[in-house]
């Protein structure tokens, strides 16, 4: 069979990239060794770890919260097997859409694990040991990232969890320990802390969400201290041993040294990164080249070192989010089809789904200060946002950080409920060059929490209204 492009790998990455390449006239085929398509994002990260967030949120709403809004339904009672249907039902839904677009678009799809066994030929190994050979002009690698292991610790996704093992728990843990203050501890922490377990994570660097601005990740911590989640801060984990009647012992330490401690906990979940998956695809055959993190290495074009052969998404440098890798993939496919794809990496949000969400698009006050670039912060609370106060949802801020020269926006950063959608008008003004004036300028519905992003663009200035 012969093809313009075979893309291994069907996460946001390799789907979307396929569907663009046809779309632009390219005979495509994809392999996905996973029965769904999908990848991490659809099946065990993104899409089951948000219907989590929502159903768990509910819960606590319905738990905590009802009763101030005069809502009497007594106390509500967890029935953790319906959640989980209703997960895998949201799972399920978004999988076969994958399905049915492929089709839709005209992409051939083989389930096998591909194997690349030289430049212009893909070999798919099928489950019962069937193989296929595929020809094709081009070949995108688009096989993701598998969770990072911590020396020593075997994760048997009952007692010792990955993210995977955490979204499929059958009851609630009493207590629940979490390794790793990222995104992953923090959006799952919070999904088992609403359903009931003692959480507690422990972070090796002194901060939570690092990567993300300073004072974000500080009033972030402060409010999931509130809502009980319990954290030790510069402190690592020298050892996991699971016992005979189930639960764990976790030996910690601080990261600077001295005294051991051990904490006991039912189930211990490791989330400390992940890292790019490259098994079995042949690379070393073919001599694709990969970095010290084990990334493929790409060119601006997303090429490989070896003709023929392109790689995106979590399996090469950058964040490793989902619509970055979407991003790649139609770059990628419009580069093929002779058109000049692109991708602005000063550009891409990134949003913790937890309550309140966190979204930042930009650069952070720390790298601004590292790169010596001079500019104005406006920052504004949610305390004084009108909507936020009918809500009762006051919680966090929006910061804008702008040029001191040009007023031109650099980063935002917000903490407080729905910033993931907030974020998104900014990443639009910002990928048209706005400057804090321009989106201060701009009409925003009352009373939305929008508006608090006009007025931290109006404080760059210090001429905010409410505060
Ligand atoms: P993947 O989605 O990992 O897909 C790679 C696919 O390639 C897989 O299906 C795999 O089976 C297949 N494959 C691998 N090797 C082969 C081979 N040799 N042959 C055939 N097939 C192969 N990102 C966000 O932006 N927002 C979120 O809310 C979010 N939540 C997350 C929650 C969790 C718990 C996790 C773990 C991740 C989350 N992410 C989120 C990250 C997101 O899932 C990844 O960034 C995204 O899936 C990367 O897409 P990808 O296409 O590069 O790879
Ligand atoms: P992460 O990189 O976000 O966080 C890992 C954390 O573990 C860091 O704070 C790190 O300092 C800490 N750590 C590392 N080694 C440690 C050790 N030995 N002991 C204690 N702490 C240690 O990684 P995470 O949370 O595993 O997520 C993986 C990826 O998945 C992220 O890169 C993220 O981009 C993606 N993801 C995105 C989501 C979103 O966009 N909402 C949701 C979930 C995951």
């Amino acid at each position: 069979m012969s093809y313009d492009l075979v893309v291994i790998g069907t996460g946001p990455g390799g789907y979307v990239c396929a569907i663009r390449a046809a779309q632009l006239g390219l005979r495509t085929a994809v392999v996905e060794k996973r029965a769904t398509h999908g990848g991490t994002c659809l099946n065990v990260g993104c899409i089951p770890s948000k219907a989590l967030l929502h159903a768990s949120e509910a819960f606590e709403e319905a738990n905590k919260h009802f009763a101030d809004l005069g809502i009497d339904v007594g106390t509500p009672k967890l029935d953790l097997k319906k959640m989980m249907s209703f997960k895998a039902e949201g799972v399920a839904g978004n999988t076969k859409g994958v399905e049915f677009l492929l089709k839709k678009n005209k992409v051939d799809t083989f389930h096998g694990t591909g194997r690349i066994a030289g430049a212009g030929r893909v070999e798919v190994i099928a489950e019962d040991g069937g193989n296929q050979m595929l020809e094709t002009k081009s070949i995108v690698i688009a096989t993701g990232s598998d969770v990072a292991r911590l020396p020593g610790v075997t994760i048997d996704e009952k007692v010792v969890v990955s993210s995977t093992g955490a979204l499929e728990l059958d009851r609630v843990p009493k207590k629940l320990l979490v390794i790793g203050a990222g995104v992953i501890g923090l959006e799952l922490g919070s999904v088992w802390r609403r359903l009931g377990s003692e959480v507690t994570v422990v972070e090796y660097l002194d901060r939570v969400l690092p990567g993300m601005d300073g004072e974000v990740g500080k009033q972030f911590q402060r409010i999931l201290t509130k809502q009980g989640i319990a954290f030790k801060l510069s402190t690592k984990v020298t050892g996991v041993e699971v016992g005979k009647k189930g639960g764990a012992s976790v030996t910690v330490e601080p990261a600077a040294g001295g005294e051991a401690e051990t904490l006991q906990a039912d189930v211990v979940l490791v989330c400390i990164g992940r890292t790019p998956y490259t098994e079995g695809l042949g690379l070393d055959t073919v001599g694709v080249q990969r970095d010290d993190k084990g990334r493929i290495q790409t060119d601006s074009h997303y090429a490989t070192n070896v003709t023929g052969i392109y790689a995106i998404g979590d399996v090469i440098a950058g964040p490793m989010l989902a619509h970055k890798a979407e991003d790649e993939g139609v770059a990628v496919a419009e580069m093929l089809a002779g058109q000049s794809g692109h991708v602005n990496y000063g550009v891409i949000p990134n949003v913790v789904y937890t309550f309140p969400e966190v979204a930042s698009v930009g650069k952070t006050e720390e790298e601004l200060t590292k790169d010596g670039i001079a500019y104005n912060a406006g920052k504004f609370p949610f305390t004084a946002n009108g909507r936020a106060k009918a809500n009762g949802t006051t919680d966090g801020f929006v910061k804008v950080l702008a040029d001191a020269q040009t007023d031109r926006v650099l980063g935002v950063h917000i903490v407080g409920a729905d910033a993931g959608n907030l974020i998104a008008e900014v990443a639009v003004a910002m990928e048209f060059g706005a400057s804090s004036e321009d989106i201060a300028r701009t009409c925003h519905a009352h009373p939305t929490l929008t508006e608090a992003v006009k007025e931290a663009a109006l404080a760059v200035n210090k001429r905010a209204i409410h505060v």
